[in-house]
């Protein structure tokens, strides 16, 4: 059977992004790639677990055509290494940070065999005894988890990741830990831990205190004892107060992920990566994939048979990775094995929702995001129990804990940022709105360019209201509402990131996290510049309420020397 491949075109942004950092390259740094020789290197790597299979080259070439066509794109170290010497597949890692010299090094160390090969790496500091507790071994004090982070810090720093990208890590500390108020306020100085996303564990204990307005207790994690108790309403006050200045600390609500934990028989969830999309066990790994959703609108409908064929594929192809990886130790191959965790996400969902004539910020359009996400996430444990029957369930898999049908992933699905591979692919990133509909890149020699979002200008020019002098005041305004040429229907339609309410955001992320998410979501709650302390407050409260597993909140301009704005890019 011939397999057939949509004719795709790439951008020229999405070509300079291959050619700088995903084409392999000769010794003089030029690139011997292009897309089609890319996605033949990737599909040929990850379907050589299946060698064996009497449908092995069907589904090496249905492989290529899902990356070719732009439908799927795994996560960049899949993009990058696969079918080179490096070979390491994954995005995420979380490494296990325990309370002894030994422990700590051994941590750093293995980050940074991680880094090297592209991955991002989350860690709890939570297990390391609180500062100025005793060291029975040298009778001294403890110098405590943060001025060990710093060691981790200072360590990505020197790592450039291949040379392809700089390492990055996920800070996380629960709440009830004796040093929480120094992790809260680490990052308030901003030239220190910036190679680290630093997250509060928040506990179901630690909310019920909250909402009783009374103390909760401080346990050191090594003796178990109470130490001491804090106020939860002045801690978190003091969240909401930094994130409110510039973005962090942002929360992850662990009880919530551990209830949903796949295989509680291995061990609690203590950290995510980087972008806290993926929860995982200490020393386990995973690698994520997402699929462009922008692609799958056929005459203002979802083309429903089109994207189970795709997620059927991207599951077994995100499945096969696993099999084909180059783990960076022993460890994370042997504890990956046992779950054969898969991350698989969406992008372009904006772009479904302006196709399908939807405003990100209505109910029809969030009906119709968490319909997809759930069909996508039924057809992928469907894919997974099938692959089970053939190939064997994930060898943690326990009758006689876990409930559910045997499959040969613990998790399936979960949202990435998809930062970098969203630009490939031309969408909007993840399930985030459009930041932006026009923006002014600032080219060589002074010039100015519009860089006008593709749907828009589409539509600006079948209707009739298309004009660079009013794409410039779209750019300069920084929103198409408001502008009276632009058809109010359009001006919902169009509704960026900024246009919409944090409660916006967080009704998405909540109804995309209880419709079809295993693991997590990477998304931020944009807020304007104008927003309160309170809207913060409330804006995490409501988080907690809708069943998130964590969330991040980030006021227009608050970071100093911030590099995304709406109106302009260079
Ligand atoms: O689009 P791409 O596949 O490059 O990555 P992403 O979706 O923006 O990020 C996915 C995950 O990759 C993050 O959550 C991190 O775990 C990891 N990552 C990293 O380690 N270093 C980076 N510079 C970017 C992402």
């Amino acid at each position: 059977m011939t397999v057939e491949t949509r004719k795709v075109s790439l951008t020229e942004t999405a070509e300079t992004v291959l050619q700088r950092r995903y084409y392999l390259k000769d010794a003089q740094g030029h690139p011997v790639e292009n897309w089609e020789k890319l996605c033949r290197r990737v599909a040929n790597a990850v379907a050589l677990p299946d060698r064996e299979l009497d449908d092995y080259e069907e589904v090496r070439d249905h492989f290529f055509s899902l990356i070719y066509s732009l439908d799927f794109l795994p996560n960049s170290p899949c993009l990058m290494n696969a079918g080179t010497g490096i070979g390491q597949l994954s995005a995420c890692f979380v490494l296990p940070v325990e309370d002894s010299m030994e422990g700590i090094f051994t941590a750093v160390k293995n980050g940074a065999l991680v880094h090297k090969t592209g991955g991002g790496t989350g860690y709890s500091f939570s297990r390391l005894r609180p500062r100025n507790a005793t060291v029975s071994s040298t009778q001294g004090v403890a110098s405590g988890p943060l001025s060990f982070a710093a060691v981790f810090d200072v360590a990505t720093e020197t790592i450039k990741q291949g040379g392809k990208r700089r390492g990055a890590n996920m800070g996380v500390m629960r709440v009830d830990h004796p040093d929480i108020m120094d992790f809260i306020c680490a990052k308030e100085d901003q030239t220190r831990f910036n190679n680290f996303n630093f997250s509060v564990a928040i506990t179901d204990e630690f909310m019920q205190a909250l909402y009783d307005e009374r103390e909760y207790a401080l346990v050191d994690p090594v003796t178990k004892e109470i130490v001491s108790s804090l106020n939860a309403r002045t801690v978190f006050d003091k969240i909401v107060d930094l994130a409110w200045h510039n973005g962090e600390p942002g929360v992850l609500f662990i009880d919530a992920a551990n209830r949903a934990n796949p295989t509680p028989q291995l061990g609690e969830f203590e950290a995510t990566n980087p972008c806290g999309e993926q929860w995982l066990l200490p020393y386990e790994s995973c690698n994520l994939g997402s699929i462009n959703l922008g692609n799958f609108v056929e005459g203002g409908r979802v083309d429903y048979d089109r994207l189970a064929r795709t997620t059927r594929l991207a599951t077994r192809f995100l499945d096969n990775v696993i099999d084909c990886n180059v783990f960076p130790i022993p460890e994370i191959k042997e504890m990956t094995m046992k779950t054969r965790k898969i991350g698989l996400g969406i992008m372009g969902m904006h772009d479904m929702l302006i196709q399908m004539g939807l405003s990100y910020a209505s109910n029809e359009g969030r009906k119709l995001c968490a319909e997809v996400m759930k069909y996508i996430r039924t057809i992928s444990e469907e894919t997974s129990i099938e692959l089970a029957k053939v190939k064997g369930p994930f060898p943690a898999f326990d009758p006689a804990i876990n409930t559910y049908t045997p499959r040969r992933n613990a998790a399936l699905t979960s949202i990435q940022p998809t930062g970098t591979v969203s630009m490939i692919a031309d969408c909007a990133s993840g399930c985030e709105p459009y930041f932006s509909i026009v923006m002014v890149k600032h080219v060589m020699d002074g010039d100015k360019l519009l860089m006008v979002n593709k749907h828009f200008e589409e539509i600006a020019r079948a209707e009739g209201f298309y004009s660079t002098e009013l794409m410039a005041r779209v750019a300069d305004s920084g929103t198409v509402v408001g502008h009276e040429e632009i058809p109010v229907k359009w001006q919902e339609i169009f509704c960026t990131a900024q246009d919409i309410t944090p409660s916006d955001h967080i009704q998405m992320q909540g109804i995309l996290q209880q419709s079809g998410v295993d693991s997590s979501i990477s998304k931020t709650i944009n807020m304007p510049n104008t927003a309160t302390k309170e809207d913060v407050r409330l804006a995490y409260l409501m988080g907690y309420e809708m069943g998130c597993k964590g969330l991040t909140v980030y006021r227009d301009g608050s970071r100093d020397g911030q590099v995304l704005n709406t109106k302009s890019a260079s």
